[in-house]
């Protein structure tokens, strides 16, 4: 009953209130909450012909709150319907939030598992419940919640840290993977397993980490791709090393092979995800051909938030969704194919260095650069004045640069130095680098080579150019697209 009163409130609050939103920085072809706060993607399920994708969410103000779960769903992955909050903060075991989380279907009902949060004072406890709904809309919360709590971690993890359960089917059983922590201060994932998705056993401790690879993992997924078993997660605090895990909360892929027998996977290679500045938690769901997908928050923990701090009552958008293949033991993504459908060419000589007025809001570019061995490049994207995001690559090193450093108001965070920019390697493919830029208003992700970057950046004026300097001359060819 007072579930249904949380939601009711939630709800008007959107409807009478969404309208205030300062739209200057606002998305369009990512998903986003209509007013509020939202953080990981949770419940990223195909469901009767579309896909659901649920997230953190606290409408009332564009800071962390309580966490409700957000709902909008979608037949492209591109073009998203809100519908009505799905969970909120209402029982004593989820009383200071519903926490992430995922989703399955089970004849024909959809099933949400997530971590209700309780905290008060040191006292902290997390505990995996479970919601159902036959419509896909208004969900009930099971009667004999919680499913999974302190009588099966017995001896094996603390409750305080224990959370963002994530859902999967192999045959005839139920799976779900929870992050934890080792005592020491290690991340842990554990699994568990049940016929029915109420009556849960401990199976294993899938993996551990080591000290440098962070003192909690988060938002745990686990799933079959290309001949491998690939475990992603967000580790807090992994400690930085060449270019990457340079935020102060990171992503990984584990990728190596799972034994069913005794729950635990033995990894072949890892890496990080997304070497951009804002990406984080990301989780997946298996497409109606099989097809793996992927989303994650595109923000980060622990920096200020420009739409917040100037009162524009929102802050926080999905990446682009993204396909996730396995190549030599590295996670592939590309882009989702439907992107490239809501963007029209814009017509332009590209055979010059400096392309006046031809930034847009929402724009794809797409530039394919024939490299040289000595070969140092910038591109200035959005350009006005000295404003610029600056995109640049050194041919020695194949190491490709992002920064917002002379863009924008400034993103401060907690890391050690202040981060204005990342790298990524990435080798030319026969003499070229191609390279995929999609802006939306305040985001840029970059795909290379299999590769991505995601950023986000709020510009204090709009830049309109796109300028490219090169120690050697430069045959490139660029195409832009716009909404
Ligand atoms: C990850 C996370 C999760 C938690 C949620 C709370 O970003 O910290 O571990 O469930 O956010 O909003």
């Amino acid at each position: 009953m007072l579930h249904k009163i949380e939601i009711e409130k939630a709800n008007e609050f959107i409807e009478q209130k969404a309208k205030d939103v300062n739209k200057r920085y606002r998305n369009k072809y990512h998903l986003m909450a209509p007013i509020g706060w939202m953080n990981d993607p949770n419940g990223f399920v195909y469901f009767q012909g579309e896909y659901h994708l649920f997230y953190q969410y606290y409408p009332y103000d564009s800071i962390w709150g309580p966490m409700h779960w957000g709902h909008a769903k979608s037949k492209d992955l591109v073009n998203w319907e809100h519908l009505p909050v799905a969970l909120a903060p209402s029982e004593e075991y989820d009383k200071d939030g519903c926490f992430s989380g995922s989703a399955i279907v089970k004849d024909d009902q959809l099933y949400l598992i997530y971590t209700g949060h309780v905290e008060e004072g040191d006292y902290r406890r997390e505990v995996q419940c479970l919601a159902m709904s036959e419509d896909g809309i208004h969900f009930e919360k099971y009667h004999q919640n919680p499913v999974i709590a302190e009588a099966h971690i017995h001896n094996i993890a603390d409750i305080a840290e224990f959370r963002d359960p994530k859902v999967f089917q192999r045959g005839e059983t139920y799976y779900t993977i929870v992050a934890a922590q080792t005592a020491d201060q290690r991340g842990q994932m554990l699994l568990f397993e049940s016929a029915n998705l109420v009556d849960w056993k401990f199976k294993s401790v899938v993996a551990e980490g080591e000290k440098h690879q962070g003192i909690m993992w988060e938002c745990p997924d686990l799933f079959h791709l290309d001949g491998k078993d690939v475990l992603i997660f967000s580790p807090i605090q992994m400690a930085k090393q060449d270019n990457s895990y340079w935020n102060t909360s990171s992503t990984v892929a584990f990728i190596g092979e799972m034994d069913w027998e005794t729950g635990k996977l033995a990894i072949e290679n890892y890496h990080e995800i997304d070497y951009g500045l804002d990406f984080y938690a990301p989780q997946t769901c298996e497409g109606p051909n099989g097809e793996r997908m992927m989303v994650a928050w595109m923000q980060m923990w622990n920096r200020n938030m420009p739409t917040n701090d100037l009162g524009h009552l929102w802050a926080g958008s999905m990446t682009l969704p993204r396909e996730l293949h396995v190549e030599d033991n590295r996670l592939i993504q590309t882009p989702v194919k439907g992107i490239y459908r809501q963007f029209n060419e814009q017509p332009q000589d590209s055979s010059k260095n400096y392309f006046a007025n031809v930034v847009k809001e929402q724009q794809y570019v797409h530039a394919v650069v024939e490299i040289n061995e000595e070969q140092e490049f910038t591109f200035a994207y959005a350009k006005n004045g000295d404003e610029a995001l600056k995109i640049s690559y050194q041919a020695a090193t194949e190491m490709l640069t992002v920064s917002r450093e002379t863009i924008g108001y400034p993103i401060k965070g907690i890391e050690e130095t202040h981060l204005v920019e990342r790298k990524m390697r990435v080798s030319p493919v026969d003499g070229q680098l191609d390279l995929e830029l999609f802006r939306d208003t305040s985001s840029l992700e970059v795909f290379a080579n299999g590769q991505t970057m995601s950023f986000t950046f709020f510009e204090k004026v709009k830049g309109t150019d796109i300028a490219v300097e090169s120690t050697t001359p430069l045959t490139i060819k660029l195409l832009t697209f716009s909404q």
